[in-house]
């Protein structure tokens, strides 16, 4: 278990007595007040929803400075790794905690690759969904049937058991990605390829043509390597929340990461990468009329939102957003593609940048903006976008639900205030 860092300490006033609750602090001198003893101190509980004031742990894995844009991995910032580290290499770095040597990012690939087969049966699973499925509800489905196949619990105590876990699902994950991507495609099923690194072998289990010898496009590795590390943890967020809470009630790891797919998949969350091409071509198809679409982003009598843009936490800029426009003007060009939606997409930052509406309620654009222009570029169908982000995701998910058990953390129970009906009698259904 952690130990909490006291400074300072809150007085809360309540009716004619005085409480004193302790200030946690974190490395970087973020500061909470600890309300553990509230309840039982005070009678009352704190209502937050949507957590917007509410810290559920301490971790050391993820650090985010919405104000300032910033984002590091275990101490180190995305930009840093982003440049100079492999994905494989920055899943070890927050799942363990530190940057491997060569011979343990060796060692780690090579037992990933051990457990790079699933089970045949899978197969029949995938089979039965419809071609018109959308892959995250298959993705999610084939996580929890991998549970199935590997109902063995895993005994956090043991670093062993751990490790076996965490490399099965390193392992399994990406060809159920792989699988769900070529089902959509209506191509035949591939398998991993030991020869390849862990990252050329993600981009051959996608892309290899069925008749023709698999060629790594460094373009093209390069691209994706670059989204999966931005996309490899974001501490607290919705899906991750969703990992830890269904963990604390000791649910397996594989179980945990099939409902963190599930709470991704929404529009407001990794689904937004989808809903932000869609909403693009939607501008196009109408004629490119970016204005018309500002206004009914602002209208608060019109449900239309502007996808990609706003965050919870980034109330300056998603540093994640930058690098990846970045690569997105790259990836296109060195790829040879022109892609009109690109264009859209930067005038409507433009715009909206220089907008009151949104500089005054701070809305920038998010990693969820240029991503689809980029996963679009590389022949990825929009609806698998979100897929690409679970992918990205796992290490972080894995991270985060074995620090959850590690620390033993109680299970997640919130609370809340009833103010349904009180106090009815039952009545026959005779007599209604
Ligand atoms: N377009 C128009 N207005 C917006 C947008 C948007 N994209 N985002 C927020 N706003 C407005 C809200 O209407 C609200 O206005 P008000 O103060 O006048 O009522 C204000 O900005 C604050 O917005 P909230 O919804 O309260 O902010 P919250 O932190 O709850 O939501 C969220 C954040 C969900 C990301 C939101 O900005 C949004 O819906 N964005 C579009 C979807 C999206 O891109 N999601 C991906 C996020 S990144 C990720 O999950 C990987």
């Amino acid at each position: 278990m952690y130990s909490l860092i006291m400074s300072d300490s809150v007085k809360i006033v309540f009716g004619d007595k005085s409480y004193e609750f302790p200030v946690v602090k974190g490395s970087k001198n973020e500061r909470a007040i600890n309300i553990n003893a509230l309840r039982a101190e005070t009678g009352l509980i704190t209502i937050d929803p949507g957590y917007k004031n509410s810290g559920s742990c301490l971790s050391e894995i993820t650090y985010l400075n919405g104000e300032k844009g910033e984002l590091s991995y275990r101490g180190y910032s995305i930009e840093d790794l982003t440049k100079n580290a492999g994905f494989l290499e920055v899943s070890y770095l927050l799942i363990f905690g530190f940057l491997p040597s060569e011979k343990q990012l060796e060692k780690f690939q090579i037992d990933i690759h051990k457990e790079s087969l699933v089970d045949e049966d899978l197969k029949v699973i995938l089979k039965s969904f419809p071609r018109s499925a959308h892959p995250m509800g298959a993705l999610a489905s084939l996580t929890s049937a991998l549970t199935a196949f590997d109902p063995d619990s895993v005994d956090v105590e043991s670093e062993d058991e751990i490790y076996s876990a965490v490399v099965n699902l390193m392992a399994k994950l990406p060809i159920l990605c792989a699988w769900t991507y070529r089902k959509v495609k209506g191509l035949p099923l591939n398998y991993a390829d030991r020869s390849l690194s862990f990252e050329d072998n993600i981009a051959q289990m996608f892309f290899r043509h069925p008749t023709e010898k698999y060629k790594p496009n460094k373009i093209v590795n390069n691209a994706l390597n670059k989204l999966l590390i931005l996309h490899a943890d974001h501490e607290q967020n919705c899906s991750t929340s969703t990992v830890r809470i269904v963990g604390s009630s000791h649910a397996g790891l594989f179980a945990s990461v099939s409902a963190g797919i599930s709470a991704l998949w929404g529009p407001l969350h990794g689904g937004a990468n989808q809903a932000v091409i869609e909403m693009l071509e939607k501008i196009k198809n109408d004629g490119g009329d970016i204005e018309k679409y500002i206004l009914k982003a602002k209208d608060k009598k019109d449900s239309f939102r502007l996808m990609g843009f706003g965050h919870r936490v980034y109330k300056n800029f998603d540093p994640r957003a930058k690098i990846i426009k970045k690569a997105a003007d790259e990836v296109l060009n060195d790829l040879g593609v022109t892609d009109p939606v690109l264009e859209i997409a930067k005038s409507l930052e433009k715009l909206a940048l220089t907008d009151e509406y949104f500089v005054k309620r701070k809305l920038y654009p998010n990693v969820d903006f240029y991503s689809g222009i980029i996963y679009r570029a590389l022949g990825i169908p929009t609806q698998m976008f979100t897929v690409m982000f679970a992918l990205g995701r796992l290490p972080g998910w894995i991270a985060q639900w074995w620090e959850m058990r590690k620390n033993n953390e109680p299970i997640g129970r919130p609370r809340q205030i009833f103010t349904g009906k009180t106090d009815l009698k039952f009545v026959p259904i005779s007599k209604r």
